[in-house]
């Protein structure tokens, strides 16, 4: 299956996340509306974003009856994907995917983030994990697969461990892209669009490099072009 684009508009601007909407949903398969914009402008600023699919990126993380109290909550903005944590354990994804499941075949697809990029190994050792990052990667992959996700988020540099190990099955979203010559920003281990696709990404996630650009339409088409080729 041929790598998509999802567009982050980051910005608790409403009228900025709807004038990149605009300009970049013609080269992105889903426009990525997180904590930031949620947070500020709840579902009503969500209906007014004029463009869809979105994926909204909440990174759910509770006791199993209130994250499917919050799904059930989002499930009449139609968000085509949501973001939950995969060390809220398997009763909780079972939860979320339980009640994501009552929108029908428009349910939301699950994502489950496993290791937050930004934690190394040392900061995941102070929180009491015993093994490494990409053995608690792969554990956390694993549970939250089987308990009803339907994808991961991950780093591009876990793509070949996670589709070794779990097949082409899972849908896998990929952050921490920058293409060639692009400022890397507060990200530290980053691939180019292509490198991503070719190392079997299901979708690659870019923000800033397009909505920082100072064209975003033609930085997303380029994206776009690079991961089709
Ligand atoms: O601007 P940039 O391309 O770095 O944005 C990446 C997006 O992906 C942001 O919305 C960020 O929150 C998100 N993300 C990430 N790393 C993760 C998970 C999500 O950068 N591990």
């Amino acid at each position: 299956m041929p790598t998509g684009l999802i567009a982050a508009l980051d910005t608790t601007n409403p009228q900025m996340a709807q004038r990149w909407a605009g300009q970049v949903a013609p080269h992105c398969g889903l426009l990525k509306l997180g904590l930031e914009f949620f947070l500020a402008n709840g579902a009503s600023g969500l209906r007014e974003i004029d463009q869809r699919p979105v994926f909204l990126d909440l990174k759910l993380h509770d006791i199993p009856n209130t994250v499917a109290g919050g799904v059930r909550a989002v499930l009449p903005l139609r968000p085509a994907m949501l973001t939950l944590h995969a060390s809220g354990g398997a009763a909780m994804i079972t939860a979320a995917r339980r009640e994501a499941e009552t929108a029908g075949a428009e349910r939301p697809i699950l994502l489950a983030v496993t290791v937050l990029t930004s934690m190394d190994a040392s900061a995941l050792h102070a929180t009491g994990v015993a093994g490494g990052p990409r053995q608690q990667v792969l554990r956390l992959a694993r549970l939250a697969l089987d308990a009803g996700a339907d994808g991961l988020v991950c780093s591009a540099h876990e793509l070949a461990m996670l589709r070794d190990a779990l097949g082409d099955g899972a849908c896998l979203v990929v952050p921490g892209i920058r293409p060639a010559g692009s400022d890397v920003g507060d990200q530290s281990r980053v691939m180019t669009p292509g490198e991503a696709a070719r190392a079997g990404a299901t979708w690659i996630v870019v923000g800033r490099p397009i909505t920082q650009a100072a064209d975003p339409a033609a930085a997303a088409a380029a994206i776009a072009a690079e991961i089709a080729a």
